[in-house]
């Protein structure tokens, strides 16, 4: 059996520089991994469009703070690259909805810029669903306050899917084209605010070895400490999803896919890809497969580099970016950091943005890639 381990948060300072109208603003990310052998994996792309077979491995989350309403309520939430919409536990959920109870919940009645809404909603992810109605009220992101946002209240949590997650909630940073119906989403609504010059964030996430873990979504402007070279711009093929085409993958000198739709998700913490993808990434990458499970040398030696070609540029992953580990009581088990999915297109997770620094232009419709700074203070 696998342990639990305990959580170790690496909270980043919040700022706001204060540039008249070049302001940017960080959100830090404090991040749990607590891989647990029983738990489902968690992956939390709203699954309208997609349906993702999970595995059982290891669960990741990176949260921020937020509060909703006046006077402020605190929760902890996903900012997911991976769905638009944006939810948190309600204080009408009932006594028997465990997950709902064990986190914190939004009380409207407290709150005086609360609006009622009427509808109802459902929302499908990987493992798990939670329901609810829609209400409106103000939210707050480190200091910018931003009125108005449709979200979901849920009375019900899907067990356990939810139970264990130490975020309460999730605010979506996709577009409207994959939200609700008639809603604004709240990149657009915080976009329409005028905070910024431009109406993009970029996303900084860090894998430090042991269990310190963390990183820092930048609203408004892209943070030049977190990366070197160039960001490298793909315009996106579809607008929803943070989605566009990547050029192949290769793995050592073997190509193994090519001209691949991909989506960012920070909401997810593999990569996911096709299945037949999938195997034949396993059996180039050097995994071996003892009694029906793929485990990797933790060393990585004899393991190949994976290459992700973006437009011209190449993207090398070593195995010390893909592998992850797994302690159990007495041993360390390493797998490769990748799933497979019954889907033609590939979704990258937290092990593809520790290792790549991310820009999201919802203004020129594009995303940046560079090369994330390995370390840092
Ligand atoms: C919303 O859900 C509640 C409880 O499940 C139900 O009583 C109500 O009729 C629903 N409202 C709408 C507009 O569907
Ligand atoms: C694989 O299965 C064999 C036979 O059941 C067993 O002896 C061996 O210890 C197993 N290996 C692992 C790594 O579990
Ligand atoms: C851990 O070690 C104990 C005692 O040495 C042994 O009984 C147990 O089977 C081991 N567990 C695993 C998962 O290897």
């Amino acid at each position: 059996m696998l342990q639990t381990r305990l959580m170790i948060l690496s909270v980043l300072h919040i700022y706001v520089c204060p540039l008249a109208k070049s302001l940017m603003l960080r959100v830090p990310l404090e991040v749990q991994s607590k891989p647990l052998a029983s738990q489902q994996f968690h992956s939390f792309l709203a699954t309208e469009t997609l349906k993702l077979t999970l595995d059982n491995k290891m669960n990741m989350e990176y949260y921020g703070r937020i509060s909703m309403g006046t006077p402020p309520q605190l929760f902890r939430a996903i900012f997911d690259t991976g769905s638009a919409n944006t939810w948190l536990p309600s204080s009408n959920c009932p006594v028997s909805n465990a997950a709902c109870q064990l986190h914190s919940r939004y009380k409207a009645h407290k709150s005086k810029s609360y609006v009622q809404n009427g509808h109802n909603f459902s929302l499908a992810y990987g493992n798990g669903h939670v329901s609810g109605y829609l209400s409106q009220d103000t939210i707050r992101i480190a200091d910018a306050v931003v009125p108005g946002l449709t979200f979901g209240e849920t009375l019900s949590h899907h067990q356990p899917a939810f139970i264990t997650t130490t975020f309460d909630g999730i605010v979506g940073l996709g577009f409207s084209q994959i939200g609700w119906r008639n809603t604004t989403p709240f990149l657009e609504l915080f976009c329409q605010q005028h905070l910024f010059q431009q109406c993009l964030f970029s996303v900084y996430l860090r894998r430090m070895p042991g269990e310190l873990y963390g990183g820092e979504i930048t609203f408004g402007g892209i943070d030049e400490s977190r990366y070197t070279g160039d960001v490298h711009y793909v315009p996106l093929s579809r607008v929803g999803y943070w989605q566009f085409e990547m050029s192949s993958v290769s793995v050592g000198n073997r190509q193994i896919a090519k001209k691949i739709e991909v989506i960012l998700d920070t909401g997810t913490s593999l990569i996911l890809m096709p299945i037949d993808i999938f195997n034949e990434l396993q059996t180039a990458m050097g995994a071996l497969v003892e009694n029906g499970t793929r485990g990797i040398s933790c060393q990585g030696e004899n393991l190949q580099d994976i290459h992700f070609h973006i437009g011209e540029k190449k993207f090398t992953f070593t195995p010390a970016d893909y592998v992850v580990k797994l302690e159990t009581s007495n041993t360390t088990i390493c797998v490769g950091g990748f799933l497979p999915i019954y889907e033609s297109f590939w979704v990258l997770g937290d092990i593809f943005l520790t290792r790549i620094y991310t820009v999201y232009d919802a203004d020129a419709k594009r995303v940046g890639l560079a090369d994330a700074v390995s370390n840092e203070n």
